[in-house]
Parts: structure tokens; C-alpha cells; sequence
């Protein structure tokens, strides 16, 4: 079963060997930035030279911390694209099903696997007066979902089947009162929704390049090891722009810094993408290994574990898929997957869900390389937990009102781009975006 934990395991305040980790990490930054000068004129400001279209400019802070803004999301963003919901593996048998709450959509949602091996996503209200069908978070039905108010009852293709005393109702039509069907499709073992009800674009439409990128891998070996879900004090608009960039690595804190160590830097012991691509809204980017690099302690120990091989795309390193508007789907080599959604609540609410998928232990090394590589990136994440909050709180205090991008943070400007166009014709509060 999946492994679940709250916000307040991950946000443990940090101990003081820790921050004196960090300041250690901060000095070797600066030495590294004024011991050995200006890294090569030709590496600096590369993204802007290939991408003039996305700008140089700060960005405007007014949208993270609007309510205004937050409402025009629902319609100009969240109710316009497709959206991950899970994955095959949540209902892998006919009548298993899970319910989704999407605050920002106003919506639950129903996702079963229907007798016929279709997954469908539904409306979770019932047909007669509207009450929430279904209020497990997921289960497994033996062939019929039962309202808990009156007791009518849909089969697992949402067809109503049974109404309690219907002799008594003066006009009833059950082939017209099934569940509320949205349009439903899957790639790569995700499946995805749409709420309009003829989406303006396919999945594939929507997915564009991205698929081509990974047509070549089969996911189908990954499967959901642990998962937790993060509610953040913050928009979620400054969580996923933590995602588009890892300028941060080296400073946040020390378990990044570790992730620092293992990957390319330039002269500075700056970051540096290897890799930095667009498909429609949706961006990669990647990170080149650390040639020097050399295991040590328990990485030692970790890595001399054989790992079942599987074909993942690393362009590099570590890659990081950014699926506009509110998912990531990243590898790391040794066969890892993890996606992260980012769950708007309120302007100030973000539910971040971390979702682990490794290939099935065939071993009790595999199994515990897999809760290593688990709990490492868990505290990472706890580290950004604690950034994304932060950040928050300082533009909601508006102390300013726009912030600054260097090149390195160029997927930024892309998201945002993206976000742009679809707001675009929104009403702009005080007439800025
Ligand atoms: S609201 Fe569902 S049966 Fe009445
Ligand atoms: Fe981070």
C-alpha cells in the first residue's frame, strides 16, 4: 500500500547541525563564486539568446497573491486543459475506483473502471437531487454504486439501474439520468480529464510535442511505492515555478546541496541545465552528472546495488518534465519515477501531491534502495516545503511588487508565458498581469 504522511512530518524544523551544514555549503558557494572569477562569457545568458520571445523582464507578483486572479484560474486555466488524475494502477480491475476532489474545478470526481475495461471519470453526484455519490477516497464495487441519500443505483458505466419506489415519480427517463460522464483519456498509464464537455483540444492536441519526447519508453514497469500528500501555505503558482528551476539547489538547504554534489556545475558551482526544450506549453529540462563525482558512505553502499534495468528517458542525469499547467513527471536514473500535482485550494492553498513509482522489488536490496531513494528526496522536499511557504509569505506581504529571473530560471518565463495566453482577455487587476 502506498505510504502517507502529513505536511507537518515533512516541515520539521531543522536541527542546528543541519543549518551549520548549510552555512559550511554557502561558503564553499562563495569561494567557488570569487576564488575563480566570471565563468566563460559564452555559457551566461544562453536561454534568452535562443528563446528572445520569452523576455528578460521581472515578472509581476499581483497573480500569486489576488484572489482575483485566483478565481479567473478556474475558468481560463484549470476547466480549459486536461488534467492528471492519476494512473491506470489506482483502478487496475473492473469496479475498482477512486474519487478525486478538485477545489479549483468545484468539483469531485469519479474514476472506475468500468465492467467492459473502460475507465471512465464521472460527476460524483447522483442524478435525483444531487447528492455526493460515492465518499470513500477509492474502494472496489462488486458491480453497483448505491446513492446513500434515496438509494438509486448506477452501474460501473455510470448507467442508472435502480430507483427506490419509482412507480411513485410522474415522469422518469433512466436512460437519460446516468452520472454526469467528463471526457476521459489516458497516455503512459495516466489518466487525464477535461471539463468542458467537448474539450477544445485532444489529449494528444494537448500533450503536443511531449509525447513524440517519450513515445520510445514504456512506463508500464513503474508502479506507485509511496506517495504523500503536502498541504503548503502557499499559491500554487510558487510551488510549481520551484519546479521550472534549479537555481535553488545549491542554497536551500543541505540535503539539496548533497543533490548539488552529484550533478554538473559550472566555474561558480552553479547549476546548469544540459538540456532546456518547449513543447507547446509543457518544457523539459535536464542536468548533466558530475564527472568527478565519487560515491561515498551510504551512496557507497546504495549505489553498488544492481538495479532492475529499465529504459527510462534520461536526456541526462535528472529530468524533469513540466507538464503546464499543474504536473511534473521527473526520472532519475536507477529506474525512479516520481510526478508531483499541484492542487490549487485558495490563493494561499496548494495541496501538493508526490507520488514515488519504482519498478517492483525483486529483492530485499532493491526494496531497501528503494526506501533510501524515497526518504532522501522526501526530506528534499521538505526543504522546498519551507522555500515555497517562505516565498509566499514575503510576496503576500507585498513588500514588492515584481521579482527577478536570471537565465538558469528561464522555464519560469515559459510557464508563465503559457499561463499568459491562456488568461489572456481575463480582467487584469489594476490593469497589470
Ligand atoms: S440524491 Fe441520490 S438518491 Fe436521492
Ligand atoms: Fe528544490
Amino acid at each position: 500500500m502506498p505510504e502517507r504522511n502529513r505536511a507537518d512530518v515533512l516541515t520539521a524544523p531543522r536541527s542546528v547541525a543541519l543549518l551549520a551544514r548549510r552555512d559550511a555549503m554557502m561558503a564553499r558557494h562563495t569561494a567557488l563564486t570569487f576564488g575563480r572569477g566570471v565563468a566563460v562569457a559564452s555559457e551566461l545568458k544562453r536561454w534568452a539568446t535562443k528563446y528572445p520571445d520569452l523576455g528578460t523582464g521581472p515578472l509581476p507578483v499581483e497573480p500569486y497573491i489576488s484572489p482575483e486572479y485566483a478565481e479567473l484560474e478556474r475558468e481560463h486555466i484549470f476547466r480549459r486543459v486536461w488534467l492528471n488524475v492519476g494512473r491506470i494502477d489506482d483502478v487496475p480491475t473492473p469496479g475498482s475506483y477512486f474519487v478525486r476532489e478538485i477545489a479549483v474545478c468545484g468539483a469531485s470526481v469519479l474514476v472506475i473502471h468500468g465492467s467492459d475495461g473502460v475507465i471512465r471519470a464521472f460527476h460524483n453526484v447522483c442524478s435525483h437531487r444531487s447528492n455526493k455519490l460515492v465518499w470513500e477516497e477509492r474502494g472496489q464495487c462488486g458491480g453497483y454504486l448505491s446513492c446513500c441519500f434515496h438509494g438509486w443505483t448506477y452501474d460501473l458505466e455510470g448507467k442508472l439501474r435502480g430507483v427506490l419506489d419509482e412507480d411513485n415519480f410522474h415522469e422518469i427517463a433512466r436512460e437519460r439520468l446516468g452520472l454526469s460522464p467528463l471526457a476521459t483519456d489516458t497516455w503512459k498509464g495516466f489518466i487525464f480529464v477535461h471539463f468542458q464537455h467537448e474539450p477544445e483540444e485532444t489529449l494528444e492536441e494537448y500533450l503536443g510535442g511531449m509525447t513524440e519526447e517519450l513515445a520510445d519508453h514504456d512506463l508500464g514497469a513503474l508502479h506507485l511505492t509511496f506517495r504523500y500528500d503536502v498541504e503548503e501555505r502557499a499559491n500554487w503558482k510558487v510551488a510549481i515555478d520551484a519546479q521550472n528551476e534549479i537555481y535553488h539547489l545549491p542554497i536551500l538547504g543541505p540535503v539539496h546541496g548533497a543533490f548539488t554534489d552529484i550533478l554538473e556545475t559550472n566555474e561558480e558551482g552553479c547549476t546548469r541545465f544540459s538540456h532546456f526544450k518547449r513543447f507547446g506549453r509543457h518544457t523539459l529540462w535536464a542536468t548533466g552528472g558530475n564527472p568527478d563525482y565519487v560515491p561515498a558512505g551510504v551512496e557507497q553502499l546504495i549505489g553498488a546495488v544492481p538495479i532492475t534495468p529499465l529504459e527510462l528517458p534520461t536526456n541526462s542525469l535528472f529530468d524533469f518534465y513540466v507538464l503546464f499547467p499543474n504536473m511534473v513527471i521527473a526520472f532519475l536514473p536507477g529506474g525512479m519515477m516520481f510526478t508531483y500535482n499541484f492542487w490549487p485550494q485558495a490563493v494561499d492553498r496548494t495541496v501538493w501531491e508526490i507520488r514515488f513509482h519504482f519498478p517492483k522489488p525483486t529483492d530485499a536490496a532493491e526494496l531497501v534502495v528503494q526506501h533510501y531513494r524515497k526518504t532522501q528526496l522526501r526530506d528534499a522536499l521538505a526543504e522546498d516545503i519551507a522555500g515555497h511557504q517562505n516565498v509566499y509569505a514575503g510576496l503576500a506581504s507585498r513588500a514588492k511588487s515584481e521579482f527577478f529571473l536570471q537565465d538558469e530560471e528561464v522555464q519560469i518565463r515559459s510557464f508563465h508565458a503559457s499561463w499568459h495566453e491562456l488568461m489572456d482577455g481575463a480582467v487584469a487587476v489594476d490593469g497589470r498581469w
